[in-house]
C-alpha cells in the first residue's frame, strides 16, 4: 500500500505538488491524470525516492519511504517511465540486470531471470540480450524499459507513460501484459501516468485528476467515467470519443478558455477558477478542500 500524507513539493519558487494525499491499496491500479505541469510525475519520484518531499510523508507498504534504505526501495518498487532511461553504453541484458545486481544475486539466476523477462516482453533473448539502446526501436525500448522494471518481482509497479510513445498494438501487449502479471499476483499494485483517457478507463481501479499540483477528483474509475464532478473532469472526459455512435452523436464537448497558468504564480483560491465554467466570485477566496461526497468519491469543488 502507498499512503501520501500531505505531501509538497517545492523546487525554488515552483511549487510542483500541494498538500497532496493519497492511497494506493494493494492490488489496486491507480492512475494520475493532469495537464502537463501538474506534478505528476513530481508525485512518482517522491514515491520512488528520486526527489524527496519538501514536507509531508509518504510511506510504501506502512514504511516511511525517507527511512526505508534505497536499496530495499528498488526490490519493492518497479520503475518504468516513458523516455524509458536505459543506459546507452551497456546492452539490454545488463539493462535489465541492474536491479537484480544491485541485490547481489548470483550470475545464474540473472542470467535466467533476463531471458524470463525478455520472453515476458515478447522479444527474442537471443536476438536482443546482445544489442545496445540505440539499435532499438522506440517501442523496443519501451519493452525493456518494463521488463527492467519488473526484473526483481516487486509488489509495487511505478509507471511513468510507459506506453505513452508506442503504437497502439504494442500497447495493447504492455497492457495485457501487465494485467496478467496482477491477475497472477492479487497483491501487485500500480501507480500509473497515462494521457490516453480510453486506456486509462480500461486499466485503472482508482484514478486521481490532478490540477496545478493539487488532486481535483479521486474516485473509483468507474465512478469517475459515469459521473465525473469537477469541472476539469468534466471538460477532459467530454473530449473522449464514446464507442456507441448514437451517445456519440449527441456528445457535448465543453472546451476550456485560456492555458494551465503557472505553478510559480497559480491563482488565488480555487486554482482552476480562471478557466471554469461554473466559476463564482468566491472560487477566487479560499482552496476547496478535497470532499467526501460518498461511495468513496472525493471532489475540491464548492459548488458541488
Ligand atoms: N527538477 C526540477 N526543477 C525545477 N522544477 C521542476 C523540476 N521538475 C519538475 N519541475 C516543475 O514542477 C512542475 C511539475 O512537473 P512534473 O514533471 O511533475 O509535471 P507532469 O505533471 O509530470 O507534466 P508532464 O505531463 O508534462 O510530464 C512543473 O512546473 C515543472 O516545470
Ligand atoms: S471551486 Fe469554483 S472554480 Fe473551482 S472547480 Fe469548483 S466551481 Fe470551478
Ligand atoms: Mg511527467
Amino acid at each position: 500500500m502507498i499512503k501520501l500524507d500531505k505531501v509538497t513539493k517545492r523546487y525554488g519558487e515552483t511549487v510542483a505538488v500541494r498538500d497532496l494525499s493519497l492511497e494506493v491499496n494493494d492490488g489496486e491500479v491507480c492512475v494520475l491524470i493532469g495537464p502537463s505541469g501538474c506534478g505528476k510525475t513530481t508525485t512518482l519520484r517522491m514515491v520512488n525516492r528520486l526527489v524527496e518531499p519538501t514536507s509531508g510523508s509518504i510511506s510504501v507498504n506502512g514504511k516511511e519511504v525517507l527511512a526505508t534504505n534505497p536499496e530495499q526501495l528498488r526490490r519493492s518498487i518497479g520503475y518504468a517511465i516513458q523516455s524509458v532511461g536505459l543506459f546507452p553504453h551497456m546492452t539490454v541484458a545488463a539493462n535489465i540486470a541492474t536491479v537484480p545486481e544491485l541485490l547481489h544475486w548470483d550470475k545464474a539466476r540473472v542470467a535466467e531471470r533476463v531471458t524470463e523477462l525478455l520472453n515476458l516482453v515478447s522479444l527474442k533473448p537471443a536476438e536482443y540480450a546482445g544489442k545496445y539502446p540505440a539499435q532499438l526501436s522506440g517501442g523496443e525500448a519501451q519493452r525493456i524499459g518494463v521488463a527492467r522494471a519488473l526484473a526483481c518481482n516487486p509488489r509495487l509497479i511505478v509507471c511513468d507513460e510507459p506506453i505513452s510513445a508506442l503504437d497502439v498494438s504494442i500497447q495493447a501487449q504492455i497492457i495485457n501484459l501487465l494485467e496478467d502479471l496482477q491477475e497472477q499476483s492479487r497483491d501487485l499494485s500500480y501507480l500509473f501516468i497515462a494521457h490516453d483517457l480510453s486506456v486509462v478507463r480500461h486499466i485503472s481501479n482508482r484514478v486521481a485528476v490532478m490540477y496545478l499540483g493539487r488532486i481535483m477528483e479521486v474516485c473509483r474509475s468507474r465512478v469517475l467515467y459515469e459521473n465525473p464532478l469537477h469541472p476539469y473532469t468534466r471538460a477532459l472526459l467530454s473530449a473522449v470519443p464514446i464507442a456507441d455512435p448514437v451517445v456519440e452523436e449527441t456528445r457535448e464537448r465543453i472546451i476550456l478558455k485560456g492555458e494551465v497558468p503557472s505553478p510559480l504564480n497559480p491563482p488565488s483560491g480555487c486554482s482552476f477558477h480562471p478557466r471554469c465554467f461554473m466559476a463564482i466570485p468566491e472560487c477566487a477566496e479560499a482552496v476547496p478542500p478535497l470532499r467526501d461526497v460518498g461511495d468513496d468519491h472525493y471532489v475540491a469543488c464548492i459548488r458541488v
